[in-house]
């Protein structure tokens, strides 16, 4: 016997049809005489019978049919099991409507149980629910289910939509090492000892981003990668120790050129996988303005509920909270948590904390009734001023305003936190909604309070706008980037930007950096090197492919699109890794462990 089809492919058109399937037993009813089992491969399900009556003429020639018998009556769930039959439609008012097989069974003669399981620790069946721990070390059982498959498959097809978008439009695929030294990309480096040269290390890529810069230099024009990328930190449900890029740098293009060309293979791929028109181009927000509109530079259009400033109505009243702040050059800004007057205290004090865990000294509120206002700070302010207000946050009778005043840092990380919030609280984000967008204009620097350095905002080989290099020794904060991220639903999930190509500037940004010369040299040497010897002018961007296929297959987590991901600590819970090694191992690699085994 060979396999002939697919369980999940057949239909009504297979109707008396002898096939051969193999798969795994999905469920099993056994009513005795009359045997019915959904049998389970990658495509899908379909339901085989197999009549063990004595008067029904089973068995192949060479099968006895009471071996028949009693190998069906043997069957359990997660067996794996070969059978042939024909294709039979089935009896009228016994199909099944909800799945693609469901007019149809095979009528078993046949079977061989090709191998036996366990009883699995949790169903395979699609509505019980396991734990994800539980999930994760069983994970090639977790993986046998259809919705996880599922997954899987549009994650393949989005690579391969990628890889004939990429060759297109003259991309070429070229592979970098992973022994390598570190490349900044903002985390920890994992580092691998070097047996053969006692003391020293490679650093697994936090990216390419180094080696496809010079891949520009040799004149290759335009590369990309799909390639998995390493960084030590701390993990969330977007974040894995190790995760796929697909990495991309072109020369001789301007940031605009990309984007464009980016916009296509985005829209392609959505028209492609989720028949989902996303009709470039895509907004663009410069990075003040989503922190003011949003109060996160990853912002998610899929709602309303923007911030609003009131610093200058709050400048109007005695409010000494507001006045400080404003004083001090903070900001007051609010948000209308539309229909939320209704709230009771206890779900207004629960809103307060969710402000103070997010760094806010206090959260004041207002809450707009037909009547009027009711709040703690209606005392501080005149009719005509709250009437401002109310006309600044179109609030209508039924809506409750929240306000924070602090340095822009707190208001924006915790009115960015409370709008995401308030939006799924209030429904506001419907399902299979997708709503992409690039951020532009990021400063190039920020200041490190703990580092007393400027660090770059994106990486060091980001260019300044040329408009803005003058500033680099005068108001270095002030300077812009031509860096930009592409955000889709709230995520980034995507990051990329034009590079300094001069190596004179590269080392003015390392120097201002606080990165000394000899430091440069010996970490980044050869890129500097590199940049004197003709590089062409260049750009590039990142996307995360697993956050990228955890929005597209709506799923929680990126967990749920990697076939073995790591847990928060870093465990891959199904091979234990990473584990002890042996003193030998540590001693070819010249390590002594604080931690003997
Ligand atoms: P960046 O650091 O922004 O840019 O990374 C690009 C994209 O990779 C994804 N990503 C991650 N996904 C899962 N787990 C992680 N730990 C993780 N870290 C990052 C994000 C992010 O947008 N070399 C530059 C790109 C460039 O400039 O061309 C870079 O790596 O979706
Ligand atoms: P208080 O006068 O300190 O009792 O504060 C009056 C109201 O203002 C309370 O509802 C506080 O939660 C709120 N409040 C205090 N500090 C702030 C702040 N920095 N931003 C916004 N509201 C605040």
């Amino acid at each position: 016997m060979k396999r002939t089809d697919y369980c999940g492919t057949l239909t009504k058109k297979d109707a008396g049809r002898i096939v051969v399937l193999t798969g795994w037993v999905h469920r099993r009813r056994d009513h005795g005489a009359i045997i019915f089992i959904d049998l389970r491969d990658r495509e899908g399900i379909v339901q085989v019978v197999f009549d063990c009556s004595d008067t029904a003429k089973v068995g192949a020639p060479h099968a006895a049919p009471s071996q028949f018998q009693d190998q069906s009556h043997a069957l359990r769930s997660e067996y794996v099991i070969e059978v042939c039959g024909k294709i039979a439609e089935r009896p009228a008012g016994t199909e099944n409507q909800e799945i693609q097989t469901g007019e149809i069974e095979l009528r078993a003669t046949d079977l061989t149980i090709l191998n036996r399981a366990l009883t699995p620790p949790f169903s395979i069946d699609e509505e019980v629910e396991a734990a994800e721990s539980l999930r994760l070390q069983y994970r090639y059982l977790d993986l046998r289910r259809p919705s996880v498959q599922e997954k899987f498959i549009l994650r393949h097809r989005l690579s391969r939509s990628v890889r004939r978008f990429m060759d297109e439009n003259g991309f070429l695929e070229i592979e970098t090492p992973f022994l390598t030294k570190s490349t900044p990309e903002g985390a920890r480096d994992f580092l691998v000892p070097s047996r053969q040269n006692p003391g020293t290390f490679y650093a697994l890529p936090q990216s390419p981003q180094l080696f496809k810069q010079i891949l520009m230099v040799s004149g290759f024009d335009r590369y990309y990668q799909i390639v998995r990328c390493f960084r030590d930190e701390d993990l969330r449900a977007d974040r894995q120790p190790e995760f796929t890029q697909l990495d991309i740098e072109f020369s001789f293009l301007e940031s605009t050129d990309i984007l464009a060309l980016m916009e296509t293979m985005l829209s392609d791929l959505f028209r492609e996988l989720k028949k989902i028109d996303l009709l470039p181009p895509f907004p663009r927000l410069t990075y003040q303005e989503a922190m003011s509109r949003f109060g996160t530079d990853k912002p998610d259009l899929r709602f309303g509920l923007e911030l609003k400033d009131i610093a200058d109505l709050a400048a109007h009243s005695p409010f000494k909270v507001f006045l400080d702040v404003i004083a001090k050059g903070g900001h007051i800004k609010g948000i209308n948590a539309v229909g939320l007057a209704k709230s009771s205290r206890s779900e207004i004090d629960a809103l307060v904390q969710e402000a103070t865990t997010r760094g806010a000294k206090g959260l004041a509120w207002l809450k707009v009734t037909e009547q009027g206002v009711e709040s703690p700070i209606a005392k501080f302010f005149t009719h005509a001023i709250l009437n401002q207000i109310r006309e600044r946050f179109s609030a209508a009778p039924g809506d409750l305003l929240l306000f924070v005043a602090d340095s822009e840092k707190v208001v924006y990380e915790v009115l960015g936190g409370l709008r995401l919030l308030l939006g799924q609280r209030l429904g506001l984000i419907e399902k299979g909604q997708f709503k992409p967008l690039w951020v532009i204009d990021f400063p190039l620097l920020e200041y490190d309070d703990a580092e007393k350095r400027y660090v770059a905002i994106h990486h060091p080989f980001t260019a300044p706008r040329d408009e803005d290099i003058p500033l680099l020794d005068t108001e270095p904060l002030r300077v812009r980037s031509k860096a930009y991220d592409f955000v889709l639903n709230g995520s980034e999930v995507g990051g990329g930007s034009i590079r300094i190509h001069q190596s004179g500037l590269q080392s003015q940004i390392f120097e201002l950096l606080g990165i000394q010369k000899e430091e440069a040299d010996l970490k980044f040497g050869f890129l500097l090197q590199a940049l004197q010897f003709g590089a062409p002018p260049h750009g590039g961007i990142a996307f995360g492919l697993d956050r990228l296929a955890a929005i597209i297959t709506c799923s929680e987590s990126i967990r749920d699109v990697i076939a073995f991901p790591k847990t928060q600590k870093g465990i891959c819970l199904m091979t234990q890794a990473p584990a002890q090694v042996d003193s030998k191992q540590l001693k070819e690699l010249h390590i002594r462990s604080a931690y003997p085994s």
